[in-house]
């Protein structure tokens, strides 16, 4: 049964619906605990809040391994370039022994790819040598800078989509899908 009423709710359609994303979980959630037992490391899921909230919450429980939780409120700002351009951390993950972590940087969507990369070399200067990125959205079409994520759940099209963590002027992450905005809804919302 549907619980939503996609209309009433602005969607114009839904991308990717709660049965897929649950796939899209589960074979993450599989590829981790292989990669860990390959590689070692205590992992150390980071959410990027707060679009990752939801992947989080739910990969954690499909993922066998053992794991800690940590948290990080992150941007990026200025020029589009790794080099240049600056990570602006609002909330910060606590400390580790970054040394003995397998830390997997878990994002809700890849855009430009400037907030992960900034955040990749962010958690090597803290001193951990295992760094992964997972998604579950990657926009390749948006890439700034050159970053392929290891773990991703779907590339999809270069469209305004929310649900599942995505917001848009912090509503619609409550949606256990992932959606497009109907057109003039979107129009309202950046002109
Ligand atoms: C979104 C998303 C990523 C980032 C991706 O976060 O969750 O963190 O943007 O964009 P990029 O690849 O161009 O850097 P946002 O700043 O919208 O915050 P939110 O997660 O709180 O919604």
């Amino acid at each position: 049964m549907e619980l939503y009423n996609i209309d009433a709710r602005d969607i114009d359609h839904v991308l990717i619906n709660e049965e897929e994303i649950a796939v899209c979980v589960d074979a993450i959630a599989k590829q981790i605990d292989k990669d860990v037992e390959a590689l070692g490391g205590e992992l150390l899921l980071v959410c990027v809040l707060k679009g990752s909230l939801i992947f989080t919450s739910d990969l954690a429980r499909k993922i066998k391994t053992p794991l800690k939780i940590d948290f990080i409120k992150a941007s990026s700002y200025g020029s589009g370039t790794v080099s240049g351009g600056n990570l602006k951390i609002s909330l910060d993950v606590g400390s580790h022994d970054w040394d003995k972590k397998f830390v997997v940087i878990v994002e809700d969507i890849i855009d430009s790819g400037n907030t992960l990369s900034k955040l990749i070399k962010y958690f090597k200067d803290k001193g951990a040598t295992r760094v992964k990125t997972c998604t579950l959205l990657d926009k390749p079409e948006r890439r700034e800078v050159d970053l392929a994520p290891d773990y991703c759940g779907r590339s999809i099209p270069n469209e305004f989509v929310v649900g599942y963590g995505l917001d848009v002027d912090e509503s619609y992450r409550e949606l256990p899908f992932v959606g497009v905005l109907k057109p003039e809804v979107i129009k309202k919302y950046i002109g």
